[in-house]
């Protein structure tokens, strides 16, 4: 339990013995000024107003049945009814060796784990992976890192787009270059420009039109000839992704892609099940489902095409099977969704359409998670400087070499090896710290200076704070895994260091339910911030420090640098000893 649920749950017992009823919300909260304690619990006015009583008088009463122990040394009543809660100093102490300690830093673990499929990246492999999909990748894969941390069973979900009428003219094209000798690996090496070629032909080639049109017809009747080449292409397509996912630190692998083609069997039974349920109706030829609670302000409802009129299946059809696969067969208590925001209206469609059919019981939470777009200096979409999508790979090697140079005067006599893996480190460790440190829901400006400064939010100064701490014990020559003797918390540094490490669970609880990892990205921010004050005002190494101070300054920052190092991993950030 994190420390605001510890107070929460103490202060409501609290207030159900001052008389307050059973539903009665303390409001816990962290404080955002040290004088109004460490934790404020503001519950008791709104109490208050509801029983038409006087706030102050009901706050004495909360405060005189507050039991909180050895956890808090003062406790005080302020303005109408704010109660202040300062944490004590030999707790706070305790806890921190109770976090040095253990291998999760004392977060606690899911004793019955919550089986969340989370399902993000999902590129389209008939294109390269562009910027669009670098959001979903790393926003997923941080969620998923924080689920996991906390003990959730997680099953992660890359829902490919490995089907579709496009891959009629890819195939055609494909086939013409395999007669003519070139092998599929060198004639996709650069799949935007195979898509491009055959787009072309599509457009203005005699014939070439019809053929990819009998592609698409073969390959949905599982002509075996023709699932060969899509075959062949999808996995010289996934190859390329899982070069990405190499160079961003991604958790995914390809037991995690159960791409759109894996429910093609499903998607019948779909819609006989709608049909049946008379969810789906025909309309035009087409089956319909019309959603009544989202209809606009005429009063029509929304409209959600399940079938098209020729028989084919939709985008749509697709992830109603995928509801049902994910709560059916995986048994999933939460589905995860991280795709841009103008997806929205499908999922919310989907999941109205889902759990009308059954598809997706009551149980299982359903939530899409929307992100906001990457955006150039110019405050539009981001583009090549000829208008052209940014292909992910080359934005990547453009980050690790701009890191290089940033890099090159402060670590010039190190080996040539650690220079390389210190610039990859730090350049993409800045891309990644970028875009998860910004609100999921908005858009943001992508900026190489901002981003790779060592001021700031940025990953290099987080990495370089790290690289700090260890720096400590190299020149003390301790080995921090040895240190076993007590923390004292003493000074107001060392205070709000101890404070602000032990929120830790509180933020990656906040991450894992709004799906937020800016909160993670903002409190390692502020955790490395109160360690430069801490290092500032409370020497560790100097002489004249007693060794019981120097140990017990020695034994923090080891929980610090392991922080610091756990929460970086969540994000997916690698960090070094010494830059
Ligand atoms: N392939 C889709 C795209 O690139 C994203 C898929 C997201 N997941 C899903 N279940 N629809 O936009």
């Amino acid at each position: 339990m994190n420390i605001r649920q510890l107070l929460n749950e103490k202060v409501k017992a609290a207030m159900i013995a001052a008389g307050l009823p059973e539903d009665t919300n303390p409001a816990v909260s962290i404080s955002n000024r040290p004088q109004f304690g460490d934790y404020q619990a503001n519950g008791v006015m709104g109490a208050a107003k509801k029983l038409k009583t006087n706030p102050r008088e009901l706050a004495t009463k909360v405060v005189e049945c507050l039991e909180l122990d050895d956890i808090a040394d003062n406790i005080e009543l302020a303005g109408p009814g704010f109660i202040n809660i300062h944490l004590n100093k030999v707790w706070l102490a305790n806890q921190l060796v109770a976090a040095s300690n253990d291998e999760h830093l004392n977060v606690s673990q899911n004793a019955q784990p919550q089986t969340v499929v989370v399902d993000y990246s999902a590129p389209n492999l008939a294109k390269e992976m562009h910027v669009g999909h670098l959001r979903s990748t790393i926003i997923g894969d941080a969620v998923v890192r924080a689920l996991e941390f906390r003990g959730e069973k997680v099953i992660r979900q890359n829902h490919m787009g490995d089907w579709g009428t496009q891959f009629g003219m890819l195939l055609a094209h494909l086939s013409d270059k395999l007669a003519s000798n070139e092998v599929a690996e060198t004639a996709l090496a650069d799949l935007e420009n195979f898509y491009r070629e055959a787009k072309i032909r599509f457009d203005e080639e005699d014939g070439f039109a019809d053929r990819a049109r009998d592609y698409v017809v073969r390959l949905q009747g599982g002509d075996s000839d023709c699932l060969v080449l899509w075959q062949q292409f999808i996995d010289i397509s996934i190859h390329h992704s899982e070069e990405i996912y190499d160079k961003l630190n991604v958790t995914l692998t390809r037991d995690d892609i159960m791409g759109e083609s894996a429910y093609n069997p499903d998607l019948p039974v779909v819609i006989d099940e709608l049909m049946a349920k008379n969810i789906a109706v025909e309309d035009q030829g087409a089956k319909v489902v019309f959603i009544e609670e989202m209809a606009n302000k005429d009063g029509e409802p929304s409209v959600f095409i399940v079938q098209k009129s020729g028989g084919g299946f939709l985008y749509a059809t697709t992830d109603l099977s995928a509801c049902r696969y994910r709560s059916g067969e995986l048994g999933a208590d939460r589905i995860i969704i991280f795709t841009d925001a103008r997806q929205a209206l499908h999922f919310k469609q989907v999941e109205i359409t889902a759990r009308k059919a059954g598809f997706l019981p009551s149980t299982t939470a359903y939530d899409h998670c929307p992100f906001g777009m990457m955006m150039g200096n110019d405050g539009k979409p981001f583009k090549t400087r000829t208008g052209g999508t940014v292909k992910l790979a080359e934005l990547l090697e453009e980050a690790v070499s701009r890191a290089t140079d940033l890099m090159a005067d402060k670590i010039a006599d190190f080996s040539e090896q650690e220079r390389s893996e210190i610039a990859r480190k730090v350049g993409i460790g800045a891309v990644k710290f970028a875009d998860l440190s910004k609100n999921r829901t908005s858009d943001y400006i992508f900026n190489w200076e901002t981003m790779l400064s060592f001021e700031g939010a940025t990953a290099p100064y987080l990495q370089y704070a790290y690289t700090r701490v260890q720096s400590i014990f190299k020149k003390a020559g301790i080995n921090q895994q040895t240190l076993t003797n007590d923390i004292l918390v003493n000074e107001p540094q060392e205070k709000a260091l101890a404070v602000k490490l032990l929120q830790f669970e509180e933020v990656l609880d906040a991450v894992i339910s709004e799906c937020t990892p800016n909160l993670l990205c903002n409190y390692l921010y502020e955790l490395a911030s109160l360690y430069m004050s801490f290092y500032e005002a409370c020497p560790i190494l100097k002489e004249g420090i007693e060794e019981e101070t120097k140990l017990s300054r020695l034994r923090l920052c080891n929980v610090v640098a392991r922080t610091l190092y756990s929460g970086l991993d969540v994000l997916g950030i690698e960090v070094m000893d010494r830059m």
